[in-house]
């Protein structure tokens, strides 16, 4: 039997305790609820080194326990230079992320991409920082805009079963 390499999704934000760890629950639950775990892989990172080892924030599991949706097991950690060669789709959460992350770059056969910029319908292209407005029910409603339309983009470019 041939084996196909996994789609590798790492979501990526500044505390990775907030919208990353959000965005990596949603998208799991998505391609779960498609048949397509095994297509994938799926991981969150921060470009800050804060909350190494911590769990999401209350907020972000407050809004997953509200649509219920699983966090289990969800620890922050730092975006590494092997991320790079890992991942195929690196999404930022919004215009600083993508800027780090496209300086700790050094080559990579990734894209890197910002969440928002794949909703053409979105007036504001970034996931505001709910860390600072404590607006997690809207942060998840743009989340999971954004990963449906990555989801749809995935499809178009590659060959899922
Ligand atoms: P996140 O939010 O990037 O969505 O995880 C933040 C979490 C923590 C901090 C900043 C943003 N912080 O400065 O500790």
């Amino acid at each position: 039997m041939e084996s196909k390499q996994r789609i590798g999704v790492l979501f990526v934000c500044l505390g990775n305790i907030c919208r990353s760890p959000m965005a990596e629950a949603v998208f799991r639950h998505m391609v779960a609820e498609e048949g397509l775990v095994d297509q994938f892989l799926i991981d969150s990172a921060g470009t800050g080194n804060w909350h190494i080892g911590k769990p999401p924030h209350h907020g972000t599991r407050g809004i997953l326990d509200q649509y219920g949706i699983s966090y289990e097991g969800l620890k922050a950690r730092q975006v590494a230079a092997t991320d790079f060669s890992s991942f195929d789709y690196i999404v930022a959460m919004d215009v600083q992320n993508e800027k780090d992350l496209r300086q700790l770059a050094q080559s990579t056969h990734a894209q890197i991409v910002k969440l928002l910029d794949l909703v053409p319908e979105a007036v504001n292209k970034e996931v505001p920082d709910p860390y600072y407005t404590g607006k997690f029910e809207e942060v998840y409603e743009l989340v999971s805009r954004g990963c449906a339309a990555l989801l749809e983009r995935i499809r178009q470019e590659a060959q899922l079963d």
